[in-house]
Order: structure tokens, then C-alpha cells, then sequence
């Protein structure tokens, strides 16, 4: 655990919650814009942990607009429909905007049934997003199972490999399409033209580089949208998808953060997947809100010339 003293005089601490993924920041108000030195400490814990909690946290979606843009703009989202009162908060519950416990089938529950795959937020955009930050406004009692968010850290999944499947996932590219959501589940309405044409497809290398982590590389797919590989059948993709999300289901990999209310949760969606962690809907209320801070680049591949560069090829 390392305690920080604020030039303000408070002090917060930042602790690991796990090996792999994840501190815990207690003591720390973030209604207030951080000043310059904590900023700095918060970017470098999260370049370090990879998703930063932030207890005891009382925010409106002002205050996490405010909270977020200090990362970098945020994303606006491809459809209407899914926000409160401004377009960068998204609306991530089981539960209505006026409060009503929505039935399964609503398309809003649907979402979060899809949430429940290993993911990365935005992966359909040409350049995705940098980080996404969650807020826990109604999580589930102690007693409850399920309802957590879990985490995989990817930069550790690609480095446990087999050396045969890093050579085969090398040259590989995975489709990435917003609209495809509904080929997993049909029942969500779909877009309209505008909508489709502000979001087409797009590929993504399956290996990612990161140029500020020393060319260091990671694993980057979605189960979530598209699920066509480059170069395989579609039967030969899906067989692909299945081995790596067994894959990075692995305990070794993984952190599961369970909510409390007050929870602001910000993780790195270049290093890690996410998931949403089956809870029974009928029973339970869940309340979150998100921001998503864009990234600045498309994702590096192997191949691209810094990286071959970078690794002496
Ligand atoms: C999301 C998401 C996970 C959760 O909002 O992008 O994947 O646990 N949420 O609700
Ligand atoms: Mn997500």
C-alpha cells in the first residue's frame, strides 16, 4: 500500500486488490478536479493497475463528465436512447431512467446480457476507446450472486501463450462491427441508416502493440459484436473465439470486482477485457453509469513498421 499526501494537506492511499489487475483508492474525493501532482499519480497507478476503484465516491453525471474529461474527450455513443441528461453518460442497468425494474426482454437488460461477454468497450470504432469509467449507483446486496464486473488482463494472457498460438494469432485480424451486437441478439432494435453509416465495420489486429509500454504486446478481440477472423471461415473464426475465450477466462488472468454503492471503477480497455458477471435480473436492481474516454490511435499490430522496428525485425 502506498500512502500519498495531497499538497492539499488530505492524504489517499492506492492499494493493489490483486496481482494482476486492479488497486483499490480510498480517501480520495473525486467531485473536486484532481490538481496536476495527484493527476500524475492516478495516470501512473492506472498505467501500472490497469483499473483503478474509487471508493465512497457521491458523483452526479456532471461530476463524472467533469471527472472523465480530465483523461481525455469523451465518446459519444452510436445510439440515442441510452443516456440521461447528457449524451457521454451511458445508462447501464436493469432499471429504467424513471426507476421501473425492467422486464428481460427489454432491450436495455439486453445490453447488459451482452455486456456479460468478454470485451473491450468500442472496439468497432476505427481508433478505440482509451479507458472506461463506471459509476455504481444500485449494485446488488453482499448476499447476491453474481452482479460483479470481471476483469482480464491481456498484456498477461499474450505473454502465457503457447509459442504455436502466438505464431497463429501473429498475422490475425478480427471484424468489429457496432451493428453486429444484433446478430448475438436479435431482439435489439436495429439502427437506422445514419447510424449504420456512422459505424461501419472495421478490422483489428488480434495482437496488440503498445508503443507506451515498450512495444510490449497483448491479446485484443471482442466476443461481443463480430466474430469473423481474417483469412478463416466463419466456422474456423468461431472455433478461434471459443479456444480464446476459454482462454482468458483463466483464473491467473483474472480479477472480479464485486460493487458497492459508490464504487467509481476506471479501467484500461487497451490491456483489458471486461465482462459483466451473470446475476438474476428478475430479482436483483443494478444501477451503473459510464463514461468512455477516446482513444487517440488505431490499435498497433505486429506488423505495422514502428513495431517491426521496435522488436529488431
Ligand atoms: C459496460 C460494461 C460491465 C458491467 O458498461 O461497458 O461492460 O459489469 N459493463 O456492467
Ligand atoms: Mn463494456
Amino acid at each position: 500500500m502506498s500512502l500519498i499526501e495531497q499538497s492539499s494537506g488530505s492524504s489517499f492511499t492506492i492499494s493493489p486488490v490483486s496481482d494482476v489487475i486492479g488497486a483499490e483508492v480510498v480517501g480520495l474525493d473525486v467531485s473536486q478536479s484532481l490538481d496536476p501532482e495527484t493527476l500524475a499519480i492516478i495516470r501512473d497507478a492506472f498505467q501500472q493497475h490497469h483499473m483503478l476503484c474509487f471508493r465512497e465516491q457521491t458523483l452526479e453525471d456532471d461530476d463524472l463528465v467533469a471527472f472523465s474529461s480530465q483523461f481525455g474527450p469523451l465518446e459519444v455513443y452510436p445510439e440515442k436512447g441510452h443516456t440521461k441528461d447528457k449524451i457521454e453518460v451511458y445508462h447501464v442497468a436493469n432499471v429504467s431512467l424513471s426507476g421501473d425494474h425492467l422486464p428481460a426482454e427489454d432491450p436495455t437488460v439486453i445490453y447488459q446480457r451482452n455486456n456479460g461477454r468478454w470485451h473491450t468497450d468500442s472496439s468497432y470504432r476505427y481508433e478505440p476507446s482509451l479507458a472506461s469509467i463506471l459509476y455504481g449507483i444500485e449494485v446488488l446486496p453482499d448476499e447476491a450472486e453474481g452482479g460483479g464486473t470481471g476483469f482480464s488482463n491481456m498484456l498477461a494472457a499474450y505473454a502465457a501463450l503457447p509459442d504455436g498460438m502466438k505464431a497463429k494469432l501473429e498475422p490475425l485480424h478480427q471484424v468489429h462491427s457496432y451493428a453486429d451486437i444484433r446478430r448475438l441478439e436479435p431482439s435489439i432494435p436495429p439502427m437506422s441508416e445514419e447510424e449504420r453509416d456512422a459505424f461501419p465495420p472495421v478490422t483489428h489486429p488480434v495482437l496488440r502493440v503498445h508503443p507506451d509500454r515498450d512495444y510490449q504486446r497483448s491479446l485484443y478481440f471482442t466476443s461481443n459484436t463480430s466474430l469473423e477472423i481474417g483469412g478463416m471461415t466463419l466456422e474456423e473464426g468461431k472455433a478461434l473465439h471459443r479456444w480464446l475465450v476459454d482462454y482468458v477466462g483463466h483464473p491467473e488472468f483474472c480479477y472480479s470486482h464485486r460493487w458497492r454503492k459508490n464504487d467509481l471503477v476506471m479501467w484500461d480497455n487497451r490491456v483489458l477485457l471486461h465482462r459483466a458477471i451473470k446475476y438474476d435480473f428478475a430479482r436483483y436492481r443494478r444501477v451503473l453509469r459510464r463514461t468512455t474516454i477516446a482513444g487517440d490511435a488505431t490499435v498497433m499490430g505486429p506488423f505495422w513498421p514502428e513495431a517491426r522496428a521496435a522488436a529488431g525485425a
